[in-house]
């Protein structure tokens, strides 16, 4: 059984992955309206991420007698000055992200919830993940500058993402 406390702050992070799974597919939609369907997919493997993410954390709290609560979503941004602009506010949400995660870890050492803890290193380890995968591609933004076949050539590398259903 997890406390109120934690229960409560389980669900604001569930609303928080939700939220990540609509930024990121604002940004998917930002760039398939630019003509950059690779960069697009990228995004919307992203958003499909986060919704998983939504989705793992509403589990546990049912599953540890709990009840997830689902909140409104807010509205998440949809104009950009450049790709890499796109990417320069992926890396700070997922920054924003990482600081929330290690909250909850924090929380469940404070309540010694060894459960919540051990469930949420799964997240502290996907962080990493996230935010080298994200300064890997703000480098190569970076990298082109504006050169257009350069543009043309991330856009057919981020192509080729796709989702992989983490294993449970
Ligand atoms: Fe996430
Ligand atoms: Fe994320």
């Amino acid at each position: 059984m997890i406390s109120k406390n934690m229960e409560k702050a389980l669900n604001e992070q569930v609303n928080w992955e939700f939220y990540s799974s609509y930024f990121y597919l604002s940004m998917s939609s930002y760039f398939a309206s630019s003509s950059l369907a690779g960069c697009a997919n990228w995004m919307r493997v992203q958003a499909q991420e986060e919704l998983f993410h939504a989705i793992k954390i509403y589990d546990y709290i049912n599953e540890r007698g709990g009840r997830a609560i689902l909140e409104a979503i807010a509205k998440p941004p949809f104009e950009w000055k450049s790709p890499l602009h796109v990417f320069e506010e992926v890396m700070s949400h997922e920054q924003k992200v990482t600081g929330l995660i290690n909250g909850l870890v924090n929380l469940a050492v404070d309540e010694r919830d060894h459960a919540t803890n051990n469930f949420l290193q799964w997240f502290v380890a996907e962080q990493v993940e996230e935010e080298s995968s994200v300064a890997s591609v703000m480098e190569k933004f970076k990298l082109i500058g504006k050169d257009k076949s350069g543009l043309f050539a991330i856009d057919l590398e981020l192509a080729k993402r796709v989702f992989v259903p983490p294993a449970k």
